[in-house]
């Protein structure tokens, strides 16, 4: 593995990691913080009899509306400006007419293009009153990814930030899904290095201040397997246990990271808000 410094590199090279200064800071600020105020304006319209189609709407304008282009309309024929992923749906849920219902979870993952930089960031939003287990769920994958980004700092590998969230969802009887991992960002949607939500310490990639890249784990209360619906798009879970998944932005620092995509409201953890 290499690293270059990030402006050299216009296009993805496997193996070969850019490290950014203080510009690709400054631009993932920007458009972290777009990001995360979107997600915070969403959690308004995340109520019962809402289609997820009026969410995307919404996010759409936003973007319009703030000098930002949402990444994910036109991303290989994706066409819409965020996911919804409702209950047993893992990821890239795709916003429809059909209303929420109260008891659902559902996951929006947004990622905000300001002056080329990528903002990506999800969050959980509860619909209404939610049983117990999808709380426990919600609760798990939010400290799981809070495990993640406190091992993410100089001296680690990525196979610490995997390990500390598998530690964690696992040892709350929950699973870590496989087939989905966290990327480097930037410029680009998605960039080098892979960030595995599982892994053992001191393995893969040693952390360099200058990195940005999401941490994105997703959790099953049941088994990791996922499928992908004929959609070619919405990943399920193989046994239709609910799903969670929690996403920031970050870079690290020479002391540790720098968190771009935070609450501006403190709305992140939903459950968190709910219990103040
Ligand atoms: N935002 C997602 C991520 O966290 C990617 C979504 S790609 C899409 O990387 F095409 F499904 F929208
Ligand atoms: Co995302
Ligand atoms: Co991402």
């Amino acid at each position: 593995m290499t690293f270059v410094d990030a402006p050299a590199k216009a296009r993805r090279t496997p193996g070969v990691i850019p490290l950014h200064g203080a510009e690709g800071f400054e631009g993932m600020r920007k458009a972290g913080a777009l990001a995360a105020r979107a997600l915070d304006i969403l959690s308004e319209y995340v109520e019962p009899g809402v289609p997820t189609a009026t969410i995307d709407k919404v996010a759409y304008e936003f973007a319009r509306d703030n000098g930002a282009v949402p990444a994910t309309i036109f991303y290989k024929g994706f066409r819409h400006s965020l996911c919804t992923s409702i209950n047993h749906v893992v990821c890239h849920g795709i916003p429809d007419d059909r209303a929420l219902r109260e008891g659902d979870i559902v996951n929006v993952d947004l990622t905000l293009v300001v002056d080329g930089w990528h903002g990506d960031s999800s969050r959980m939003y509860p619909v209404g009153e939610i049983s117990r287990k999808a709380e426990r769920l919600i609760e798990v994958t939010y400290a799981s990814l809070a495990a993640g980004i406190e091992a993410a700092k100089p001296g680690n590998t990525t196979g610490d930030i995997g390990h500390a969230i598998q530690t964690l969802a696992e040892g709350e009887r929950m699973s870590v899904v496989r087939d989905f991992v966290g990327h480097g960002l930037g410029k680009l949607f998605h960039d080098e290095p892979n960030i595995l939500h599982f892994g053992k310490p001191g393995t893969g990639v040693p952390l360099k201040p200058g990195m940005i890249f999401t941490i994105e784990p997703m959790i099953n209360l049941g088994r990791p397997d996922v499928k992908i619906l004929s959609d070619g798009w919405t990943a399920v879970t193989r046994d239709r246990t609910l799903s969670a998944q929690c996403e920031h932005s970050i870079g690290i620092t020479e002391t540790g990271n720098e968190v771009f995509t935070l609450s501006p409201g403190g709305l992140f953890n939903p459950l968190a808000v709910r219990a103040a």
